[in-house]
């Protein structure tokens, strides 16, 4: 593993690249990546950095939103089977029909969406800043897609938009009951319970705070609780342990797994960077058209 390692670092050395990876990843990958983070820290990034190559391991949407906010620059996603099913959810011409009658309605798109949907929305938005885009926007109607649950949180922040959802969801947060809430609650009375808004509004009301994966690691490493309910995917929570390691920290009762984000090993970002694989390539007027919808995104926060 350590000769791995060392190779992947001059290889990257060597073509001037950088490693992004999201908190959902594997721990070899942790370790190895240049930046860590959720989707909008990883799109700042992403935005900024000065590398010629960016290897992205995470999910397609991610290396896509990073080839839209820099399109100069060559961005490999190391396995091409990394998707994120919600993303795949909504059509284009679903959402065409959704604009077609909600004419006065702007449309809000989360970033777990493919480049086509965000080609035809007016912003983007991520888990960390859903709240504050939509209470910005200039429009009293909004469409939001594709997330469901996400969409009912916010539109629960955020009552005086009227929101129109999409029947959305992600399997992985989605799935979570609130009698697993109930029983972690018995367990750990004591514990600070911290939820994704990916979950359903039964966990999130049943929850604490509500945070992307990079707010609950800056909430819990600036709080004085030593015990955590961690209501999202399980590489967060090794995350939170490494970094944290006189706190304690729980999944929602049995741990939670996004396979997607599991797929990314160490030897596919070695191959990735070894063979230039699998560069992310968008049609230039498609990207143009997404990159409006994600820099609006970057503006409003
Ligand atoms: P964050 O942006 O909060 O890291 O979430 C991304 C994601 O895919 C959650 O399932
Ligand atoms: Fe998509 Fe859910 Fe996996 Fe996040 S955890 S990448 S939303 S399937």
């Amino acid at each position: 593993m350590e000769d791995l390692k060392r190779k992947t670092d001059e290889l990257k050395k060597r073509k001037n690249a950088v490693i992004l990876a999201h908190n959902y990843q594997i721990e070899e990958v942790q370790l190895i990546a240049d930046y860590l983070g959720d989707s909008l820290e990883l799109s700042k990034i992403a935005s900024r950095i000065n590398n010629k190559m960016i290897v992205f391991a995470g999910v397609k949407f991610m290396a896509e939103t990073a080839k839209i906010l820099s399109p100069e620059k060559r961005v490999l996603l190391p396995r091409l089977d990394a998707g994120c099913p919600m993303a795949d959810m909504i059509t284009e011409d679903e959402l065409i029909e959704l604009k077609q009658e909600h004419k006065k309605a702007k449309v809000v798109t989360y970033v777990n969406s493919s480049v086509g949907i965000k080609a035809e929305s007016d912003v983007c938005c991520t888990s960390a800043n859903a709240v504050s885009v939509v209470k910005n926007i200039e429009a009293d109607e909004v469409i939001f897609v594709p997330d469901r649950n996400l969409g009912t949180y916010v539109q629960k922040m955020v009552p005086e938009k009227r929101m129109i959802l999409f029947e959305g969801y992600c399997y992985v947060h989605n799935k979570i009951k609130k009698e697993e809430i109930e029983e972690m609650r018995d367990i750990y009375p004591e514990a600070e319970f911290l939820v994704h808004p990916e979950a359903r509004m039964e966990v999130i009301n049943l929850s604490d705070k509500v945070f992307s994966t990079s707010g609950m690691l800056k909430y819990a490493k600036e709080s004085n609780k030593k015990q955590f309910v961690i209501i999202t995917e399980q590489g967060l929570i090794e995350r939170l342990k490494r970094e944290n390691p006189e706190k304690e920290f729980y999944p929602a009762k049995r741990p939670k797994i996004c396979s997607n984000m599991k797929r990314t090993a160490l030897i596919d970002i070695y191959d990735s960077l070894k063979k230039d694989q699998y560069e992310i390539n968008i049609e230039e007027s498609i990207l143009k058209r997404a990159y409006n919808a994600l820099n609006k995104m970057l503006k409003y926060i």
